[in-house]
């Protein structure tokens, strides 16, 4: 096991109080950000949703989540700074919490936000959490209370292969695994979002507040004259009583949440995937002091030894080949007690670290070992030595171990993520069940003075500038959250608690064999 003494020394640097200090600023934005978005609707919104004795989303899951659990909100940033900041969260809380004693994940329309209506980050984020939910195996609750599509986007939403109707596709391939989905009706659910309840397991129904239909009233109006209220159209008793849509009638939001939990409490737990636990027990160093190890210039390097110091159990990390390939950061440690093999970067990938890289992938795949990226990478190395070296061939080895990895990937960008680099440290593309950014975290093809040198290096006459300033903006995690390319932002400080979470969900779904393509030697 590594010891961690000459980080300890870095704490009492000047270069790490100043880091710490600067750091403050970026923990100010996220906090003011974070309460923007999951403060729900404007506030006439709030009011008229309460007047009608509704309780607000994110109550409901708290009421409906065991007491003291911890619950793990998924992109609240979504569509953050678009469509004028009218959508928080793209109206709908997903997370993952603990009912019954069972992981469960949630998925919570927010009435308050134009009716719970659904414009392409809701999609986006709804479908996101059935994924999770599918590869994760965990049970699927739905607080449904939506206006369906939000009208004028429908050209963004509706048609497409990742648009709305996946929602329902991936319900049904869930339900074909196995997974159980409970809806509970708390408000309108109307037209598309009529399936959502339909094709769950069971389904509860609030009494004069949910409804479900195909048709609303004013469309069954203009088809076909027939005037009907919305209560006796598809209202709860109707429904649990005539048609047979939804199975239970709940007198309130708090009844209906209650016969929830019950029903969840009656699913069986999903046997997890054996592994040799240990006793959990706190990093050595405070978690509090990664901050001083970020340098928001992400040109520095980063320790990422110092950092994975502040995340493990013990601080107890037993390194992989420390002599070789030293870019690449490789080794074992566990968290909260589930055993766990760590890649880090510390600078560019060369081809020694790649095939290190592809080499450790391997250990923990045989070994069923679950596996932790932490990305801050501007690429691959370049030049002429390296590329006759095969520095494309040993980098192609690792994208091929990262791809068909069957151990579970978790992905963290912790500074840069710049380039093929990306791929090759688990980015999207690569499937990780869940990827999280930390606030000063970038994104992007490559840095903007580097594109606008390649751009004038071919000649092209735009304005260096402004390119510059476009990939300022489309770089940052702020920009990538509130388009759904990550599950979400994070505080580095929740980083260890945000792991325990998603290593323990996704020991749910038993590990696949390990099973890989062709390596190029
Ligand atoms: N598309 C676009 N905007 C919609 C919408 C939709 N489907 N449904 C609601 N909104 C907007 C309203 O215009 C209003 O916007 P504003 O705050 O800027 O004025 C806001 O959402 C809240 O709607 P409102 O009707 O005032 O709230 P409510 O709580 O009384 O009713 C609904 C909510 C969803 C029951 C009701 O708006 C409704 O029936 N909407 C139409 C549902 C529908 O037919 N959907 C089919 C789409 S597939």
């Amino acid at each position: 096991m590594s010891d961690f003494r000459q980080v300890q020394e870095t704490k009492k640097t000047s270069e790490f109080q100043e880091r710490t200090q600067e750091y403050q600023s970026v923990l100010s934005e996220y906090r003011d950000n974070l309460k923007r978005v999951t403060s729900h609707g404007p506030g006439k919104a709030v009011a008229q949703h309460r007047s009608r004795g509704k309780l607000l989303a994110r109550e409901r899951i708290s009421q409906l989540t065991d007491p003291g659990t911890p619950f793990l909100e998924l992109s609240p940033f979504a569509a953050f700074n678009q469509y004028d900041n009218a959508f928080p969260s793209a109206g709908i809380v997903t997370g993952i919490g603990i009912v019954e004693g069972r992981e469960c994940m949630i998925v919570a329309n927010d009435a308050t936000v134009k009716g719970g209506t659904y414009v392409r980050e809701t999609i986006r984020k709804h479908v996101r959490a059935l994924e999770i939910a599918l590869e994760n195996k965990l049970t699927c609750i739905y607080l449904v209370d939506s206006g369906g599509i939000y009208l004028p986007e429908q050209s963004r939403v509706f048609p497409d292969r990742f648009d709305f109707g996946r929602v329902f596709f991936n319900q049904a391939r869930m339900s074909a695994e196995g997974i159980a989905q409970i809806s509970v009706v708390m408000g309108s659910c109307t037209a598309g979002g009529a399936y959502v309840p339909a094709m769950c397991d069971e389904t509860i129904m609030v009494r004069n507040q949910g409804t479900i239909f195909i048709g609303g009233p004013p469309l069954i109006k203009a088809a076909t004259g027939e005037e009907v209220t919305p209560e006796e159209l598809g209202g709860a008793e109707v429904h649990t009583g005539i048609s047979g849509v939804a199975d239970h009638l709940a007198e309130d939001d708090a009844d209906a949440l209650r016969i929830c939990r019950n029903v969840v409490a009656g699913i069986p737990k999903p046997e997890k995937q054996p592994l040799e636990l240990r006793k959990p027990a706190d990093p050595l160093f405070p978690v509090g002091e990664l901050y001083g190890l970020l340098p928001l210039d992400l040109k520095k390097p980063i320790d990422v030894k110092a950092v994975i110091a502040r995340i493990v159990d013990r601080s107890e990390f037993q390194e992989f080949k420390a002599n070789y390939g030293k870019t690449l950061v490789t080794g074992f440690a566990h968290i909260w007690g589930i055993p766990v093999g760590i890649i880090g970067n510390s600078s560019f990938l060369t081809s020694e670290s790649a095939q290190k890289g592809a080499h450790f992938i391997q250990l923990c795949d045989q070994r069923k070992i679950p596996l932790l990226f932490l990305q801050n990478i501007t690429g691959f190395i370049v030049g002429k030595k390296y590329e006759h070296q095969g520095i494309a061939r040993d980098g192609a080895k690792l994208i091929n171990a990262v791809a068909n990895a069957a151990v579970p990937k978790i992905t963290i960008v912790i500074g840069g993520s710049f380039g093929a680099g990306n791929y090759a440290m688990a980015g999207r593309a690569f499937d990780p069940r869940f990827l999280f950014m930390w606030p000063h975290a970038k994104i992007s093809v490559m840095g903007g003075e580097q594109a606008a040198g390649v751009l004038e290096a071919i000649g092209s006459n735009g304005s260096t500038q402004r390119l510059v300033d476009e990939f300022a903006e489309q770089s940052s995690a702020w920009y990538s959250s509130s388009r759904l390319w990550d599950d979400g932002i994070i505080d580095p400080a929740d980083t260890r608690k945000v792991l325990a979470i998603t290593l323990s969900v996704s020991l749910n779904r038993p590990f696949a064999e390990p099973k890989y393509g062709v390596f190029r030697m």
